[in-house]
């Protein structure tokens, strides 16, 4: 099958590549990249651990082609550590709120969080759970992950709201 040339940046860096047309995004990360953070938890666009940052936007990597990141700017939880390692706000939030088991979903569920207080640098309990309503994850019952981000949104400087009980 005839290759296309594409390029975008990926965590900071231009990346150029030739490129099958049905090769998923995910698959382009991983396989050629090798970008293994984002991962492949299913076939039907429902688990989100696949999760990027596409210019803006939380992306699931399985859900568009290679081609279609023409000239997009692309952040994948390689890409959200400092240079000397520093891990993020996020990162750490998880580790010292326990806010994963197997770690499977994790770094989708981080590049969602990450959005999600880009976008709303205060949520509530609610508005994380619904924030991350596209992000599946089988261990944790959620709880140490909504804990997670209300930490990570206290750390990067929002008000943290507590939930009504
Ligand atoms: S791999 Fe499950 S939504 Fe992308
Ligand atoms: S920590 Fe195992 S799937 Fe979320």
């Amino acid at each position: 099958m005839a290759k296309l040339q594409v390029s975008m940046r990926v965590n900071g860096k231009p990346v150029e590549a030739l490129v099958e047309p049905r090769t998923l995004l995910i698959h382009f990360l991983r396989d050629l990249l090798n970008l293994t953070g984002p991962h492949v938890g299913c076939d039907t666009s429902h688990c989100g651990a696949c999760t990027v940052d596409l210019d803006r936007k939380s992306v699931k990597a399985c859900t568009m082609f290679a081609v279609q990141a023409q000239g997009a700017d692309i952040v994948t939880i390689e890409g959200m550590a400092a240079p000397d390692g520093t891990l993020h706000a996020l990162q750490e939030a998880f580790r010292e709120a326990h806010g994963l088991q197997c770690g499977f979903c994790t770094p989708g569920m981080i590049m969602r969080a990450h959005r999600l207080l880009q976008e709303m640098p205060s949520p509530s309990e609610d508005e994380i759970r619904a924030g991350i309503s596209g992000n599946l994850c089988r261990c944790t019952g959620y709880q140490n992950i909504v804990r997670a981000i209300q930490l990570a949104a206290a750390k990067l400087g929002g008000a943290l709201q507590e939930a009504a009980e």
